[in-house]
């Protein structure tokens, strides 16, 4: 690899003094740590140092135009213009993949393999099959010369596609120079391009607030972003590539004694893609039939999990010795398939719709439904968001729709598939709210109730306080939090500190286990982070990460109360509308009352404690995580070490401190072992945590 080490501080004098050679230090300083942040996620050097350096090389082309080098990071913020695309013909041309979507067919699949290549039944369990991702997104091809990134285009139909070079530049994890010293004369690269799901909804979000159109799903705003003429609207979306083949390599003489060709699929991704500096999708398994189809079921657990979209799996002949001979059919190669999810949509019928009365008041439309099973669900409800998205779709009572599941989020109504013109009935949008009748507000494209005593309000309020998004009590779910509040046993989320034994004595349905296990959850979340607990209130607008900001900027509750509106917008990423949320829910009587109850009950909010970078209890230590964590999402457990000092890794290296393992942990927890890696089950982490978070201030 020549990605070689520069230190920041070696370029502290004027951009006015720099030399070309010091011009190419810098450029080759920004690869490196944009290598370490967006391919190998462990960032050597702080965002603020980051963008200072990166600053410095814009001065420093801005002075000398003649110095820019083709593969210069600038490019990737984008700035060309294209107003047409031209064609690209794919050699050789980019095909598609059979599909199939059942265990038996993948079994067929190994059947045919094994007769096309006539090999003998007795190898039948050792035969190796490599499995990755299917990514939901844009298939791309790369071209480099001489190392150089030149071409970027779409699959198109396969031969041909379209030249969106311009965009594909200006995607953050496509090296614009391979890393390898003496590169082929020619070699593509082909993936798929990709939006995280993070990405996805935060663009929706910005296109909504400016009444544009929005994306359906994020391989729709991965496409929607690389066909664009300006490269700065694909630089501004957060896109990510995975490669997973080689389409054709040139090597010219230097070259082919340098990069040994790959003769199985594993190699491909374990070393020729990483070593040209491309990071690879770690969701990967070679293993012979039956470890592929528990791969499968592995990974379609761990689905929503995932950063990406993904639809399903890919297996390919592991040794790629044996593609030839297993030939193409007119459309597919026969040493790969396709292994499908089972669908996560399914059409049926629009029963009834109801509204429902939210935390903030929004009256949500739901839509009931035939029951129906989408991916291995059975759904009866699904969202229609609001009165403009009935109007939108143009469904009526009594049609056929669609509803599909994304991710692990509640199921929605997609679109209209038939319209019942002879029985169909209009949706009308209530007058009055359907929990406590007072009359309705139109706000924008929302109803809302303004009734602060709403039953509706108050419950969906507690329940949120409650769940996994807010505290997080374990023993008090949905449907008790509303017969509690029904037997007026609470009121205001204050109230379930007060809860008792005496309490929750005789009520129908809750036995001596139940009442001990709610009590004991309940006094758990006695002491929460300060940003657990302002996520928990479900103040309109805040959500996890502003939450995270609200934290990093103040020490305790007391000092939040008294930031006025204009403070809070002065922080960096919150904006008018949000800080006038939180002065307002901060500024309101009874919000207050029922804190200052809620701190008297014993409930404590630790306060977020400011460390000096230096003294962070996991410096030096470098996390990798395996398997399913079951109590917290992988990205959270990284950040939160991240925050404690650690780097985070994909993959057991020579680095490695720490592997953290869940349930269905794979090989790296045997990696580990044979690297005496200090290993720490998810409880034994969450320990640590506790532990390193301990021993601060209560507000
Ligand atoms: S291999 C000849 N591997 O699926 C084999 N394709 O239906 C070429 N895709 O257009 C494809 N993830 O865009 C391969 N790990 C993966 C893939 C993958 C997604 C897409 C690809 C292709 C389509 C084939």
């Amino acid at each position: 690899m020549t990605m070689k080490k520069i230190l920041v501080k070696d370029f502290s004098k004027s951009s006015t003094d720099f030399s070309r050679q010091d011009y190419e230090d810098i450029v080759l300083a920004l690869q490196y740590y944009g290598h370490c942040y967006y391919t190998l996620d462990e960032p050597e050097i702080s965002d603020a140092e980051y963008d200072k350096l990166y600053r410095l090389l814009i001065e420093v082309e801005k002075l000398h135009n003649d110095w820019i080098l083709p593969d210069s990071p600038s490019l990737k913020i984008g700035g060309e213009v294209r107003k047409v695309f031209e064609s690209v013909k794919h050699d050789p041309p980019m095909m598609s993949l059979d599909n199939i979507t059942e265990e038996t067919q993948l079994i067929e699949f190994h059947e045919r393999v094994f007769k096309t290549l006539k090999l003998s039944d007795k190898n039948k369990n050792t035969f190796l099959y490599h499995a990755e991702p299917k990514f939901d997104g844009l298939a791309i091809d790369l071209i480099y010369k001489n190392g150089i990134l030149v071409s970027g285009s779409t699959r198109g139909d396969g031969d041909t596609g379209e030249d969106i070079t311009h965009n594909i530049k200006t995607v953050r994890n496509i090296p614009l120079k391979l890393m390898i010293d003496h590169a082929p004369e020619l070699l593509s690269i082909r993936g798929e391009c990709v939006m995280t799901y993070e990405a996805f909804d935060a663009l929706n979000k910005e296109l909504e607030k400016n009444e544009k159109k929005l994306f359906a799903n994020p391989r729709n705003a991965a496409a929607g972003s690389l066909r664009q003429q300006d490269s700065k609207i694909a630089a501004s979306r957060d896109l990510y590539f995975f490669p997973y083949s080689i389409g054709k390599v040139i090597e010219n003489e230097s070259s082919a004694s340098h990069l040994s060709c790959p003769k199985t699929q594993a190699e491909i991704y374990k070393t020729y893609f990483p070593a040209l500096g491309f990071k690879v999708s770690p969701e990967i398994k070679s293993g012979n039939i039956n470890d592929i189809a528990d791969h499968f079921r592995l990974i379609m657990e761990r689905r929503s999990l995932l950063k990406f979209d993904i639809d399903g799996i890919v297996v390919k002949v592991n040794d790629i010795g044996l593609w030839e001979s297993l030939g193409i059919t007119s459309k597919y190669p026969r040493y790969a398939i396709a292994y499908k999810f089972p669908a996560r949509s399914a059409i049926t019928k629009l029963l009834d719709v109801s509204f429902q009365t939210g935390r903030t008041g929004i009256v949500t439309p739901v839509a009931h439904l035939k029951p129906v099973n989408v991916g291995g669900v059975m759904i009866r409800r699904a969202s229609l968001h609001n009165m403009r998205e009935i109007e939108r779709l143009n469904v009526h009572i009594g049609d056929m729709v669609e509803v599909i599941r994304a991710g692990d989020v509640i199921p929605k109504v997609e679109s209209l598939v038939e319209h019942d013109v002879q029985n169909a009935k209009l949706i009308k949008a209530p007058e009055n709210c359907p929990e406590c009748h007072e009359k309705l507000v139109v706000e924008d494209i929302f109803l809302r109730c303004v009734n602060r005593n709403c039953r509706g309000r108050k419950v969906a309020s507690l329940k949120y306080f409650a769940s996994k998004d807010g505290l997080d009590i374990d023993g008090l779910g949905a449907e008790w939090i509303e017969k509690l509040y029904d037997l007026k046993k609470i009121n205001d989320f204050c109230d379930i500190f007060y809860l008792n034994e005496e309490a929750l004595t005789g009520i129908d349905g809750m036995g001596e286990i139940l009442r001990q296990n709610m009590l004991r959850s309940i006094s758990e979340k006695k002491n929460i982070t300060l940003e657990v607990f302002i996520k928990s209130l479900g103040i309109t607008n805040v959500g996890a990460r502003i939450s995270e900001l609200i934290a990093e900027n103040y020490q305790s509750l007391d000092e939040i109360i008294s930031t006025s509106q204009e403070q809070f917008n002065e922080i960096h990423e919150i904006g008018p509308i949000i800080a006038q949320s939180l002065y307002e829910y901060f500024h309101d009587e009874e919000n207050i009352r029922v804190i200052k109850k809620l701190l008297k009950s014993g409930f404590t909010v630790i306060a977020p404690e400011k460390k000096s970078l230096t003294d962070l209890p996991l410096k030096g230590e470098v996390f990798v995580f395996t398997g399913t964590l079951t109590g917290l999402k992988r990205d959270e457990a990284q950040k939160l070490v991240k925050k404690l000092g650690a780097k985070t890794g994909a993959s057991i290296s020579s680095q490695t401190t720490c592997l953290v393992y869940g349930e269905n942990a794979g090989s790296k927890l045997k990696k580990a072992d044979e690297a005496s890696i200090k290993k720490m089950s998810e409880e034994e982490f969450i320990n640590l945590l506790n532990q390193l978070s301990g021993d601060k201030g209560n507000t």
